[in-house]
């Protein structure tokens, strides 16, 4: 085990290599960082002292402690680390992070305290197999107001991630050898947990409307189950339009076909109005909706939901009696508390902001860098359009420290389209963002950016 004070000096090298503290940028007095961190102010000293004996900080006499000029981001950054992820240190464009820095930890830190201090003995048993009563009601409640989704607490079943969401789905209404409809490209990460379950993928092609439906039904007449992504698709970022939608809802109740709506991150939309959900519009009752507070908290939450059709409440009961709802109680009566005491909509506000200044600074830094940047209405992340081999030029980003993905990783089938997956969430400055595209564009050369966009 380090020493605290080596734990400290770490951390604050990840944020400078990952250039969320920049050149130049002050550091707290010791004094408060200490009481921030709850450690003591010697701690903080001694780690301060190495990191000026190596260089990464410099003392300005009163003026404080402030990062050296002369590293930049990604300077020092093990290459490991991108695969490995020991540091929990988001790596700069890191897909799937919402902004760490923006999180109200004291906040949540006091919500908890009162949980823990409040608790009887009552409150050390089990639990319901489907989740915490109340925090089933806050997320109705939170649903109704927010999504147009009317559904009851019964409906709704807490789970540890998506991938037990899909999985408790699957368990319960899937037999092997059944179809589903997948888009192309689509989340790679959550194929291996449908592909366990014995489901085949059928990958159907994305358009500027969503999820090519005609196509569906022309390539794959026999799925069972289509999962997508309607609000703001993954990772193109385009809506799911409305006769699709219907015409989707149409085929479920025909075909007794199940749709399993991944709305992972629809609070973040910066322009227009957004589409109502499938969910909300759910008359043949075929919907599963699933969401996450991933994206809108904080990943090491690692709670989910689905909301599923009021008939099939009991066969849901009985698959989650055999996988219960692992998230601790004490964590779920806290976010509980955080829901219904309007915290969580001060927070999606205040990030919904950030978001959208933080999203200019990187299309901006990026264009001024020759890049096309394709518009997107929405979500947490960014579509760089090139015409180069798009898996070698995330490589060599890669090398550099930055966690660029390849647009073609994450389709089935052809991979013509290409394109550099960049999320934008954890740039917290103009010259952070201009920083990462400079090298960037270093990295992968800039010839090799074009002006196509890529949904051509
Ligand atoms: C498309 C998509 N769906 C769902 C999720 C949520 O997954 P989890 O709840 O496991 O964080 C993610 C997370 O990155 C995602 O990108």
């Amino acid at each position: 085990m380090d020493a605290r004070y080596q734990q400290i000096a770490r951390l604050l090298k990840s944020s400078i290599a990952s250039g969320e503290l920049a050149a130049g940028a002050r550091l707290p007095s010791s004094r408060t960082f200490a009481r921030e961190n709850g450690v003591s102010r010697a701690t903080v000293e001694h780690a301060y002292a190495e990191l000026v004996a190596q260089g990464w900080i410099e003392r300005r006499g009163q003026a404080g402690s402030f990062v050296s000029d002369t590293v930049t981001p990604g300077s020092a950054l093990p290459a490991a680390s991108l695969t490995e992820g020991t540091d929990n240190i988001p790596q700069p464009f890191q897909m799937g992070l919402p902004a760490l820095d923006l999180f109200p930890r004291a906040l949540w830190g006091r919500l908890m305290g009162r949980r823990l201090r409040t608790q009887t003995r009552f409150d050390l048993g089990p639990g319901d197999v489907a989740g915490e009563r109340l925090l089933r009601q806050a997320i109705v409640d939170y649903l109704r107001f927010s999504r147009s989704i009317d559904c009851t607490p019964e409906q709704i079943f807490i789970t540890a991630s998506y991938a037990m969401s899909m999985t408790l789905i699957l368990r319960t209404l899937a037999t092997a050898g059944d179809g589903m409809w997948v888009e192309d490209p689509g989340f790679p990460l959550i194929r291996p947990v449908i592909a366990r379950e014995q489901v085949r993928l059928l990958p159907v092609p994305v358009d500027e409307n969503g999820m090519n439906i005609d196509a569906a039904r022309a390539l794959h007449p026999q799925a069972r189950f289509v999962l997508l992504t309607p609000a703001h698709q993954s990772p193109l970022g385009v809506a799911l339009s409305l006769p699709r939608r219907r015409q989707l809802l149409d085929w479920a109740a025909h075909r007794e076909g199940w749709i399993i709506e991944d709305d992972y991150d629809s609070e973040f939309r910066y322009h227009g109005k957004p589409l109502p959900p499938l969910k909300s519009l759910d008359a043949p009752q075929r919907v599963i909706y699933a969401g996450t507070f991933s994206k809108s908290l904080f990943p090491a939450i690692r709670t989910g939901w689905i909301v599923v059709p009021a008939p099939h409440v009991a066969a849901f009961r009985r698959q989650a009696a055999m996988y219960p709802c692992t998230v601790p109680g004490l964590v779920q009566l806290t976010l509980a508390d955080f829901i219904s005491q309007g915290h969580f909509w001060r927070h999606l506000k205040n990030m919904r902001q950030h978001y959208a200044r933080r999203r200019e600074w990187l299309e901006r830094a990026l264009k001024q860098q020759g890049f096309d940047v394709a518009a997107q209405q929405g979500g947490i992340q960014l579509v760089i359009a090139v015409t180069d081999d798009d898996k070698q030029l995330a490589a060599r980003a890669n090398q550099a420290g930055l966690a660029v993905q390849a647009l073609s990783a994450w389709q089935i089938e052809g991979g013509e389209r290409r394109g550099l997956l960049v999320c934008f969430t954890n740039i917290s400055s103009a010259e952070m963002a201009e920083q990462l595209a400079e090298k960037l564009s270093k990295a992968i050369r800039p010839a090799s950016a074009t002006h196509g966009a890529a949904m051509d």
